[in-house]
């Protein structure tokens, strides 16, 4: 789950899709394109929210993606068309390429492309990115 900061949006993702997965077969992790939050726990509004629902993602810290993200990892799901430009540009083949795809196209009711980044939105801003993710985790989840 990949997002520019790692402290909002994949944060949450990577919480949901958890719950929705067998962690002795799935491995989730998330990172952001960035790296100003390095090491920071994710934002307390997307605690908060996640909390709500009864999955605790305060254990988590930043991380920036790395190339090693490709080799690790067999689908990239990044929130928005900048994050999926960023990524790519460190894609070394098209195995790489193939792997990378905007979390919201699993979802075939999709009236927007990009998870909205909520950073300097207010609390139902992260309300409304986490029922985005919530679907989006539930088709990936039945998915794979
Ligand atoms: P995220 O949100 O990409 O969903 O983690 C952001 C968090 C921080 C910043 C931008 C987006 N920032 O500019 O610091």
């Amino acid at each position: 789950m990949v997002c520019l900061g790692n402290i909002c949006r994949s944060p949450m993702a990577e919480g949901i899709l958890k719950s929705k997965l067998d962690d002795t077969i799935f491995f989730v992790d998330s990172a952001g394109t960035g790296s100003w939050h390095v090491g920071n726990k994710p934002d307390e509004r997307s605690i908060a929210v996640t909390k709500a629902h009864q999955i605790d993602i305060s254990n988590q810290r930043a991380r920036q993606f790395s190339y090693q993200d490709f080799k690790n990892f067999d689908h990239i799901f990044v929130m928005d068309q900048s994050n999926k430009k960023n990524v790519l540009r460190l894609a070394k083949t098209q195995e790489d390429q193939n792997k990378v795809h905007l979390i919201l196209e699993e979802l075939s009711t999709k009236s927007t492309m990009n998870v909205p980044d909520p950073y300097y939105d207010t609390e139902q801003g992260f309300k409304i990115v986490y029922e985005m993710l919530n679907k989006a985790c539930d088709c990936i989840a039945n998915r794979i």
